[in-house]
């Protein structure tokens, strides 16, 4: 596979991880299955986009709306999430990776918790940046911003406030956006960083995502026009 690189016009790059669920089910498999090889190709995936000179990855992982799945699938995803936690500073050293969490982690049990803030700071001297979205949703997150903003005191408020208050408020905001798994929506995915980024759709499903499909959106992004209501 031929490899290519990106430069500045590209530096985070977000992708919607959909169709665990679907890639399982065609091999005749339970969905926990396709989440387990998903994690995998998650692994793949940011290995190939710093390879490629993304600095910046996003994924969601784990929406707020995700809790409504069957107990079973939550606790399968919560385990795999468990068995990340364990080797991701080992991982994210390899990959130069700093890892941040997107989302309210207040929900998670406090050992949980404790790892996600310890892999946060051990990681932090790391030059790429890869957030994992984990009980994240857009809305969830604007309402938190409003109300951290409301508590400083504030009564009238900017969007630099609102954006300096979001769980993104360490990076840059999404150059691309892709999804897998051919659905054509965002789901509550970064809704306000999300408003200039180019969107790419594609019908491979996670699991089977690879280097062509990467390559194939990162085409598609220089192939347009940036003009952010500009002319
Ligand atoms: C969407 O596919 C996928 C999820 C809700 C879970 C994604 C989680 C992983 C890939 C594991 C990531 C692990 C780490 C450590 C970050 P779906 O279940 O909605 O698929 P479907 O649309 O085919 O049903």
């Amino acid at each position: 596979m031929a490899e290519i690189k990106v430069d500045e016009r590209l530096t985070h790059i977000a992708f919607i991880m959909d169709g665990n669920g679907r890639w399982a089910k065609e091999r005749g498999k339970p969905r926990e299955y396709g989440h387990s090889v998903g994690a995998k190709t998650f692994e793949r995936v940011i290995r190939y986009c710093g390879d490629i000179g993304i600095r910046v990855i996003t994924v969601y992982a784990f929406s707020t709306e995700n809790w409504k799945r069957p107990a079973a699938e939550v606790k399968a995803i919560m385990t795999i999430f468990r068995e990340y936690l364990n080797i991701a500073r080992k991982k994210a050293e390899e990959n130069r990776i700093h890892v941040m969490f997107l989302g309210d982690k207040g929900i998670f049990p406090k050992d949980v918790q404790e790892k996600m803030n310890n892999l946060e700071r051990e990681t932090e001297k790391n030059p790429l940046l890869l957030n994992i979205a984990v009980n994240y949703g857009g809305r969830d997150e604007i309402v938190h911003a409003v109300n951290t903003l409301i508590r400083e005191g504030k009564t009238e408020i900017t969007e630099e406030d609102i954006a300096s208050h979001l769980y993104t408020a360490h990076c840059p905001p999404p150059d691309l956006i892709v999804r897998t798994g051919a659905e054509l929506r965002l789901s509550n995915f970064l809704l306000w960083q999300s408003a200039y980024a180019e969107l790419y759709f594609c019908d491979t499903l996670w699991p089977d995502m690879g280097e062509a499909d990467i390559n194939a959106a990162v085409e598609s992004f220089y192939a347009r026009k940036r003009r952010y209501g500009g002319v």
